[in-house]
């Protein structure tokens, strides 16, 4: 499955375009089914629908754990590595693994959860976590991790969506030197969700909770006597393994779906190749992302394990208790694969080289980017310091529709360019095209990303509403799947992604819609009506500021109140970085709002906003940029 030379990669990638039934079929035939396929897939980008292996059927987690045991059982599959590094360390070995998945299979089992029931995961980055997310699938439940900064009205929000039987969460998170509550959280979106039965708690931080009885039971108690083996529950290949809600440009985050066969075959494939990731040398795999987002589900949850791979997990952040705690920890775990995103790699670089060269990271060999897109003095940076200019540095580029990464250089195979994701994967066939959808062949220019064929761990649905699926990722480009992303061509067929072309802000390498954040901040008092757009962020990529037409009110009360409102709305995450109280918004005479001037201003090019004096209310211009110059 591994290819080992840029001309493997030349033969596969032709063979994945000309014949792409044998191409995917005989790499899914590497793993355990239940039955076999006989059907490679089945498609039709215009319903859409589209299918893998689809007759075959199989249990993902009996490709992690069940068959690793008998050659590996040993091995360490998960290094765990806490907030705070005076605590204890833990690690389990895939024997390990297995039995604690079990556990926690059976103890969902016991209480009456079952094949196709939602099971939202509401914690921190502690194994239990892990196991929980694989016990789903295990018993065929459909896991929906809810990142654990989310708010309660968030989290209601997407429990409601999904309809969730039960929620697995904590007392509360460490990130660094903060404890932040998990379960009264829970307590409280659960006012609003009646779906629900079940609360599991675990005590990460022993902090007291308040106590639902005949809901709410503890992570001992529920996998007390719990027998280390269940048997893994027959999926067919089209099955849904979980939901994960992402931001688009429109309307509250939508529930992307991702299924049992295809997802398992493409995160393997795409993890062993980009990473050039060797289980028989030793490699020590990390993937900084937490779970609670799409590179937490594809390449720790499950792409690395199910290649046998032996991983880091962490619990922390970055700068805690020091700003080298990422390479600590690579020193101490003898990693050689880190995938990280552009922020942290800026947030680090601002803190020097000397962290770096504290510590011996010469085990090294590939480093990986993912989230944003990144500047070049980042990956010069990276590639220089972290990597000593002896690792290639693979710059993904992915979503959470696309369930794994779809361009990106192989590690030490292909060629690299800063700033660009560079060449598709096997079985990837991206093309850009105008906003006509005329195909763009030129080099160097922009066009809207897309593919035009599907992949195995492609977005099936969107949850509860196919219809949204088909209106945002195949509607405005017949017979492709769209991305939302801007994307340039070099002459060697490198590709550049630039960014969204809609209304998605990328703060972070965490994806919002403008809409959702004008939606919560529209909800505070005081507050007439909002426009937010996204700016350029030295550390974060993008920040997000917020337009905001107040009542009399003063307005700084107005700001702190829209402010407030979007942390409950969605979380401390989507917090806007600034807030400007203004008299109006720019708007055209048939009332729409002209988001181009906002994104002028707020990108401090006010000198470049041409003619405005067809608006409704040119006048509310240069009040708009007194207000950013402030
Ligand atoms: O805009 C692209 C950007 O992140 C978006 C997907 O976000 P999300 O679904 O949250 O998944 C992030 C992790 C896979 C894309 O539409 N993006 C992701 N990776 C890159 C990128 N932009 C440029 N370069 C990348 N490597």
């Amino acid at each position: 499955m591994r290819l080992d030379s840029f001309a493997a990669y030349e033969a596969a990638y032709a063979e994945s375009v000309n014949n792409p039934e044998k191409f995917w079929g005989d790499i899914a035939k590497t793993f355990h089914w239940k039955q076999p396929f006989t059907k490679v897939c089945e498609w039709d980008f215009t319903t859409p629908d589209v299918k893998w292996f689809s007759d075959g059927v199989l249990n993902i987690t009996e490709n992690i754990l069940d068959r690793h045991l008998a050659e590996n059982g040993n091995r360490t599959a998960i290094l765990w590595e806490p907030n705070d590094p005076a605590d204890e360390r833990q690690s389990f070995t895939y024997r390990e693994l297995h039995g604690e998945v079990c556990r926690v299979a059976n103890g969902l089992k016991a209480q009456g959860i079952g094949k196709g029931d939602r099971v939202v995961l509401y914690m921190p980055m502690v194994p239990e976590l892990l196991f929980a997310v694989l016990a789903c699938a295990r018993i065929g439940a459909i896991h929906s991790v809810v990142f654990a900064g989310f708010s309660a009205q968030a989290l209601a929000d997407r429990i409601q969506d999904a309809g969730a039987v039960a929620v697995l969460t904590a007392d509360e998170v460490r990130r660094g030197a903060k404890r932040i509550p998990l379960k009264s959280v829970v307590d409280d979106a659960l006012h609003q969700c009646d779906s629900v039965r079940t609360v599991w708690m675990f005590p990460s931080t022993g902090a007291s909770v308040d106590w639902t009885a005949g809901r709410d039971v503890r992570w001992a108690d529920a996998i007390k006597g719990m027998a280390t083996h269940c048997p893994a529950e027959a999926m067919a290949a089209e099955d849904p393994l979980f939901i994960l809600y992402t931001s688009g440009s429109t309307g509250k985050p939508k529930g992307v779906v991702h299924s049992h066969g295809g997802y398992m075959v493409y995160t393997t494939y795409s993890f062993v190749n980009v990473f050039q990731y060797d289980a028989n040398a030793g490699d020590v795999f990390w993937c900084t992302a937490d779970i609670g987002w799409i590179t937490g589900h594809s390449y720790l949850s499950y792409g690395p394990l199910l290649a046998g791979a032996t991983q880091v997990m962490f619990e922390g952040v970055p700068t805690y208790p020091d700003v080298d705690r990422f390479w600590a920890a690579c020193a101490h775990h003898g990693v050689t694969h880190f995938y990280t995103a552009p922020t942290a790699i800026r947030a680090l670089m601002a803190h020097g080289d000397e962290p770096v060269q504290r510590h011996d990271l010469s085990r090294l060999k590939v480093l990986g980017t993912v989230g944003e897109p990144i500047n070049d003095e980042a990956w010069h940076w990276y590639h220089r310091v972290v990597g000593r200019e002896q690792c290639p540095v693979v710059d993904t580029f992915w979503q959470t529709e696309t369930g794994g990464i779809m361009l990106s250089g192989l590690g030490g195979l292909s060629p690299m360019k800063p700033g660009h994701a560079g060449l598709p994967l096997p079985g990837i066939q991206p093309v850009l095209l105008t906003a006509d959808g005329e195909e763009i062949t030129e080099t160097g220019v922009e066009g809207h990303l897309c593919f035009k064929h599907p992949w195995p761990s492609i977005i099936r649905t969107t949850y509860g509403d196919h219809e949204r699926c088909r209106q945002t990722y195949f509607a405005a480009h017949p017979g492709h799947y769209f991305t939302g992303d801007g994307a340039k061509r070099d002459a060697d067929g490198m590709i550049r992604v630039i960014g969204r072309v809609d209304d998605v802000i990328n703060v972070s390498g965490h994806r919002f819609g403008t809409a959702e954040i004008e939606e919560a901040i529209n909800q505070a008092n005081n507050v007439v009506e909002s426009a937010v757009v996204g700016f350029p962020h030295e550390i974060k990529g993008q920040g997000i500021c917020a337009f905001v037409v107040g009542t009399d009110a003063i307005d700084a009360a107005v700001a702190e109140e829209a402010s407030e409102s979007v942390v409950s709305a969605i979380g401390r995450v989507a917090r806007p970085d600034r807030i400007l109280v203004v008299p109006g918004l720019p708007k055209t005479r048939s009332g729409k709002i002209m988001r181009r001037i906002l994104r002028k201003i707020a990108e401090g090019r006010s000198s470049e906003l041409g003619d405005v004096s067809t608006l409704l209310n040119p006048e509310v211009v240069p009040q708009l940029v007194a207000a950013f110059e402030g």
